[in-house]
């Protein structure tokens, strides 16, 4: 089960909620949800967006923690050693998440590096007259470019999960998340007195409940889990390298706020500065990287504001995709004894060939059942294997390793947790049905 090397863990409980909030704000916040909440009306999606992350999110985040916290092994390992029989097989379906989920995350990832560059080669230029969205379909469908930039980013993303926990990933993500959220906070002022911002934040701000039906609700289901880094035994993970002293409810409540205080201020950066510019809110995948430049035209030294900005969604990206390539790399070590080093590499290179199709299928139109091949890869782990994955874990702690959840989550009964009978009855009943529902009303290609 070990190479027996003593575990790792984080310095310290900053660290960890650094870490764990680093995995959490990512891509997902900056560039996902506001295209998702753009495609299914805006307002109405973002209420339903929050309640279901403050409910079932954040229930299953604390469920997570506390399995991995007590079986101090990797998502697979944790079932096996906690229960066994068919519960491993929610831990496989967890790395079979961090597969597909990183293989595509890796080729945003890589638009952020180009970004960063183009900040100084023409994307203002594009951004002044209103080309912006020409440049970027140019340069999707430039396949070589688009993936050797996603190689790049791998590479990164490999390194820092090399180096290993408190050096590696605690290390950056304690110094660059705060940059990130005061970079926001600029952008906010910006986009907002922008002439005719007001259309946006009304789209954004004022819910037209008219707009929701099964396929939002899935959108919101899948985006939530998706956001927190839920369903697939990151926060098992994660929460194996966290001291025994540290709060879980604390910290898991820590996490699921700035997660969703990332996401919205980005809704605020993006929404009106569409409105303003007269784009589309449903464009897709492109919608930040299309709106954006506009936004950085207008500001005086614009350049140094692009580039800065996909510098620090580069780094949100990057805390993120190490908590992906961590998940599978630590099924290797724990389990086939590799060492760390086989691991990164090895199942990082692996990612970034299975990612190859996603990167040229949105210039080359390789689709899956009319989606693109990124889309459907997207569709297939955030909509269907993360809430499957939460559903499995819910039940898990509500109904099968209860007691043992219990005893972990106030550390033996030395730390209180005054929503023990809540957490319990949603992990048991609200979230199995509702995802159960959910999946019902919206489980549609
Ligand atoms: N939460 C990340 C984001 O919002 O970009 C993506 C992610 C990371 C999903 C880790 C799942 C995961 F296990």
């Amino acid at each position: 089960m070990s190479n027996g090397v003593e575990r790792e863990q984080w310095g310290s409980k900053l660290g960890f909620i650094m870490a764990a909030a680093g995995s959490a704000v990512g891509l997902g916040n900056i560039w996902k949800f506001p295209y998702i909440t753009g495609q299914n009306g805006g307002a109405a999606f973002v209420i339903m967006y929050v309640a279901l992350v403050f409910v079932i999110g954040y229930a299953v985040m604390m469920a997570e923690i506390v399995i991995g916290r007590k079986a101090e092994l990797n998502a697979v390992g944790s079932f096996a050693k906690l229960k066994g029989g068919p519960w491993v097989l929610v831990g496989w379906m967890g790395i079979a998440a961090g597969f597909i989920i990183l293989s595509f995350y890796g080729v945003i990832g890589g638009w952020c590096i180009k970004y960063i560059l183009a900040s100084f080669t023409g994307l203002m230029a594009a951004g002044a007259a209103g080309t912006a969205g020409d440049l970027f379909g140019g340069f999707i469908t430039n396949a070589p470019q688009v993936i050797i930039y996603q190689l790049i980013f791998m590479l990164v993303t490999i390194w820092i999960v090399y180096k290993g926990i408190g050096e590696g990933i605690e290390k950056y993500c304690k110094v660059l998340m705060p940059g990130l959220f005061i970079l926001l906070l600029i952008l906010i002022v910006r986009s907002v007195t922008l002439p005719g911002a007001g259309k946006g934040l009304a789209f954004y701000l004022k819910p037209d409940f008219s707009k929701l039906n099964g396929g939002v609700f899935l959108a919101a289901l899948g985006q939530a889990f998706f956001s927190l880094s839920l369903g697939m035994g990151c926060m098992v993970t994660y929460g194996s390298y966290l001291p025994k002293e540290t709060s879980i409810p604390g910290a898991a409540a820590q996490v699921c706020f700035l997660d969703t205080a990332v996401a919205f201020l980005a809704g605020l950066v993006i929404f009106p500065a569409v409105f303003a510019f007269g784009l589309e809110p449903g464009a897709g995948p492109g919608l930040t990287f299309i709106t954006l430049p506009n936004v950085f035209a207008q500001m005086p030294g614009g350049a140094m504001w692009s580039a800065l900005f996909f510098l620090l969604l580069l780094v949100a990206a990057i805390t993120s995709s190490i908590s992906l390539l961590e998940v599978v790399c630590a099924y290797f070590i724990d389990e086939m004894n590799w060492s760390r080093a086989k691991a990164a590499w090895v199942m990082g290179l692996v990612i970034f060939a299975l990612g190859v199709p996603s990167a040229i299928s949105l210039g080359g139109g390789l689709k899956i059942a009319g989606k693109d091949f990124l889309d459907a890869a997207d569709f297939l782990a955030s909509n269907i294997l993360l809430p499957l994955g939460g559903l499995f874990i819910a039940l898990f702690v509500g109904w099968v390793w209860t007691d043992g959840a219990k005893k972990e989550i106030t550390n033996e009964g030395t730390i209180p947790f005054g929503l023990m009978g809540p957490w319990l009855w949603i992990c048991r009943v609200v979230a199995p049905l509702a995802i159960a529902w959910i999946f019902l009303k919206g489980l549609k290609w």
